[in-house]
C-alpha cells in the first residue's frame, strides 16, 4: 500500500517503514551552473565568515572543471547553466529548486524562496531554464515569512517516494505540509540547530537506497532514529571531517562511485570498506563560501 502525503516530525508519528515506500526513478542527470561569477560578497553562513573577496577565480574554475569531469566520467550527463553576474553564489545550484517527478512520469520543479535577500534573485534563472524545457513549475510552497531551499534541504530517498526535510535555518517546516501534498509525497522532516550545518546536505548524504552518511550530533535523536529505520547502513563522518571538509556534502551519482572532499580520511576508508569507490575532488575554493561536492550540482532527469 503507497504511503499517503503525510509530514513526519516526530518519532511516534511514523507510521510505515522503507518497505511501504513506492519507487520514484533515480535521477540520472544533473546540473551544474558555471562558475564565472563565484565570490564571497557578503556572510549568510559561518564558514563565510573572513572570506569575503578571497576566492581565487581561476583555482574554483579549475575546480569545477574537474568535479564536473568526474561526474561525467561516471557517466552522468551535465547540463550547463550560465552563472550570472552579481549572483556570487548561484554556482550552489542545489539550492534554487527541488527537482522532482509526477508518478506517471512527468517531470516538475519544485520553486525555492531564498532565506537571504542576497540570493533571492537566483531562482528566476532556474525557472526559465526549466520552463523552456517544458518543466511543470510549482511556485507557490511559502507563504508569508516562509522560507525553502530547494535540495539544500529536500533530499530524495535515493529511488523511492519520500522526501527528507531538513528545516531550521533556511527552510521552515510549515513548507513540507504544501510540499507533500502537491508532491504526493511522504516528507520526513528533520530540525537542524547547528549554525554550520544549516542546510541538511551539509550533514545527511544519501548514497544509495539502504545507505547513509551523516554527521549525527547536527541531528535531534528522534531525527536521528528516522535516520536509522530507513537506512540500514549509516557511515558517521568524524567532526572535524563533517564541519572543515563537508564530508557529508559528498555525492554518488550512481551508488557506486563518491566524490567528497579529498582528505576525509576516516570516513573515506568507512566508504571503501562498504566497496564504495571514492573519487576524491579538491572543492576547497567552495568551502570558503560553505558549499563543497553536493550542493555544487542538481540532480535532475
Ligand atoms: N554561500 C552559500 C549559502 O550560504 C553556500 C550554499 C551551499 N549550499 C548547500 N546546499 N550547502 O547559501
Amino acid at each position: 500500500m503507497a504511503v499517503s502525503p503525510i509530514v513526519i516530525s516526530q518519532l511516534s508519528q511514523l507510521n510505515f517503514g522503507p518497505e511501504d515506500l513506492t519507487v520514484m526513478p533515480t535521477a540520472d542527470r544533473m546540473i551544474m551552473t558555471t562558475p564565472d561569477h563565484f565570490e564571497i560578497s557578503y556572510v549568510i553562513n559561518p564558514h563565510m565568515a573572513g572570506n569575503i573577496g578571497s576566492v581565487d577565480t581561476q583555482r574554483a574554475r579549475q575546480q569545477w572543471d574537474e568535479l564536473k569531469s568526474a561526474f561525467e566520467a561516471c557517466g552522468t550527463t551535465v547540463d550547463v547553466v550560465e552563472g550570472m553576474p552579481g549572483q556570487p553564489d548561484m554556482v550552489f545550484c542545489a539550492n534554487q529548486t527541488l527537482p522532482f517527478r509526477r508518478e506517471d512520469g512527468g517531470k516538475g520543479v519544485v520553486l525555492s524562496k531564498m532565506h537571504a535577500s542576497q540570493r533571492a534573485g537566483e531562482v528566476t534563472h532556474f525557472k526559465s531554464w526549466f520552463g523552456e524545457r517544458g518543466w511543470e513549475i510549482i511556485d507557490d510552497v511559502f507563504h508569508g515569512e516562509t522560507d525553502f531551499e530547494g535540495m539544500g534541504d529536500a533530499l530524495w530517498h535515493r529511488g523511492k517516494r519520500l522526501l527528507w526535510g531538513g528545516h531550521g535555518f533556511r527552510t521552515d517546516l510549515s513548507v513540507y505540509e504544501t510540499i507533500s501534498g502537491k508532491l504526493d509525497t511522504p516528507v520526513i522532516a528533520l530540525h537542524l540547530d547547528d549554525p554550520d550545518f544549516y542546510h541538511l546536505d551539509t550533514c545527511l548524504c544519501i548514497l544509495d537506497e539502504e545507505t547513509a552518511l551523516i554527521f549525527g550530533p547536527a541531528f535531534e535523536a528522534e531525527g536521528l532514529e528516522m535516520i536509522r529505520r530507513f537506512f540500514p547502513r549509516v557511515v558517521e563522518a568524524p567532526e572535524n571531517e563533517a564541519r572543515e571538509l563537508f564530508a557529508c556534502n559528498a555525492h554518488s551519482p550512481d551508488g557506486k562511485h563518491v566524490m567528497i572532499q579529498r582528505g576525509c580520511v576516516q570516513t573515506n576508508a568507512a566508504l571503501r570498506d562498504l566497496g564504495f569507490t571514492v573519487i576524491e575532488v579538491d572543492t576547497d575554493e567552495y568551502l570558503k563560501s560553505g558549499g563543497s561536492v553536493f550542493c555544487m550540482k542538481l540532480m535532475t532527469w
